[in-house]
């Protein structure tokens, strides 16, 4: 049984304040929606913001995460923030390899992979994003660009650690463009990812939770939380208003 999982990416997105109000909103949403049950509920904000967020998380169902770090623990990388940093404030997610990061930051398989194995080393989950364009996915490259991508990132680990590794698929023409894919392509890249992940680690890919990102809604979560590989849903901009994103985690069970 996989535990579902949730998760708000706000990006670039919130100050400290409107973060804070953000969570107010949320979480007496959550409470109207009550029985949210076994789902794990996680909000990704800004750095700027974590330390805000801990605070008013605490206690509470929703967990924190962040939305990148480095890998190592400490040094001169200015402007960087390190897996010990995110601990630190209570964190207990982290989102690696974005398709935003890769595509403006370049990042790569390779780093990707050193950041996942970092976020392991530190207790972290990582969130690890992958995703075809829309040109690959025309040019039929979509398992190619996935299996590329799931053999990058995760190289190295161990098949213990995969349960601690969530995947996030998201299309990256779905990425704010208000066109999600449908639950059954969804499914079928999924499912796919299940496949390598256990030619990968074995049986434990059965306990690894796989997401859906992409213009998710309060209106399409459902479809896709009915599918037997979609185990949750990384949110973007629906994650931007807190009685908004509580319906949607009313719709996910
Ligand atoms: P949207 O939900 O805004 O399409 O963003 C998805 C996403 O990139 C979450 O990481």
């Amino acid at each position: 049984m996989r535990r579902p999982i949730v998760a708000g990416n706000w990006k670039m997105n919130l100050t400290a304040k409107e973060a804070s109000l953000l969570i107010e909103n949320l979480l007496s949403g959550l409470k109207e929606n009550t029985e949210t049950g076994l789902m794990e509920i996680v909000v990704c904000p800004a750095f700027t913001a974590l330390q805000t967020v801990a605070e008013k998380t605490k206690d509470t169902e929703i967990v924190l995460g962040a939305q990148n770090m480095h890998w190592e623990r400490s040094g001169a990388y200015t402007g960087e923030v390190s897996p010990a940093m995110l601990v630190d404030l209570g964190c207990k997610y982290v989102i690696i390899g974005h398709s935003e990061r890769r595509q403006y930051f370049a990042e790569t398989d390779e780093v990707v992979n050193k950041k996942v194995k970092a976020a392991l080393a530190s207790n972290l989950g990582p969130i690890m994003c992958v995703g075809e364009s829309l040109e690959e996915r025309e040019s039929d490259l979509t398992e190619k660009v996935i299996r590329e991508q799931l053999l990058g990132g995760l190289k190295g680990i161990q098949s213990e650690d995969f349960e601690n590794v969530v995947v996030a698929y998201e299309p990256v023409w779905a990425i704010g463009s208000g066109k999600a894919a449908t639950a059954e392509d969804a499914e079928k890249v999924a499912l796919l990812i299940r496949n390598i992940l256990r030619e990968l680690a074995g049986e434990v890919s059965e306990r690894v939770r796989i997401q859906y990102g992409g213009s998710v809604k309060a209106s399409n979560i459902g479809s896709f939380m009915a599918q037997p590989n979609i185990d949750g849903a990384l949110v973007g901009g629906a994650s931007l208003e807190g009685k908004g994103f509580a319906e949607l985690i009313g719709n996910a069970k």
